[in-house]
């Protein structure tokens, strides 16, 4: 594997811990406000980014390539409301996407069609990434000044299963 590739994975493995963190410090605003609901949910968003963290990790390693942690930044731990915490998520998420995207196309520049196909299964992700928490900000919006709207979405974000998570 070029070098060139392997310090952009390595970037990436980054990213991804950082979204675990930023995850996780949302998930203790919820759980400070009374959001259980919320909160569970973000605890899931949260388990996921370590799965994609790891998948990088992995794959460095099975190229032969050496795995170089890096300080992961502090996150943010205040927000004004649940809408403004999905619309930072959704903000993140698009962020996370055109790393993907760049990395990609560094890929395939070097013609590293390993990591071109390995990557794939992160745009596929992205798009549901994006959707899941762009769901949220919509229907926050809808309920949005209204106390019990923003009870029955906080139920409902802890009862609701994933939608995937069967795939690896
Ligand atoms: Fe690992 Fe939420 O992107």
């Amino acid at each position: 594997m070029l070098e060139s590739i392997e310090k952009a994975l390595n970037k990436q493995l980054n990213e991804e811990l950082y979204s675990w963190y930023l995850y996780l410090s949302m998930a203790s605003w919820f759980e400070d406000k009374g959001y259980q609901g919320f909160a569970a949910w973000m605890h899931a968003q949260a388990q996921e980014e370590m799965i994609h963290a790891m998948k990088f990790y992995h794959f460095i390693s099975d190229r032969n390539g050496r795995v170089i942690l890096q300080q992961i930044k502090t996150p943010k731990n205040e927000w004004s409301s649940p809408l403004n915490i999905f619309e930072e998520s959704l903000a993140h998420e698009q962020y996370i996407t055109g790393c993907i995207n760049d990395l990609v196309t560094e890929a395939r520049k070097s013609n590293d069609h390993a990591t071109d196909v390995f990557l794939q299964w992160f745009v596929t992700e992205q798009v549901e990434e994006e959707d899941n928490v762009g769901t949220f900000v919509d229907r926050l919006k809808m309920v949005e000044g209204a106390p019990g709207g923003l009870f029955m979405m906080d139920q409902e974000a802890g009862n609701r299963p994933r939608r995937r998570r069967a795939r690896s």
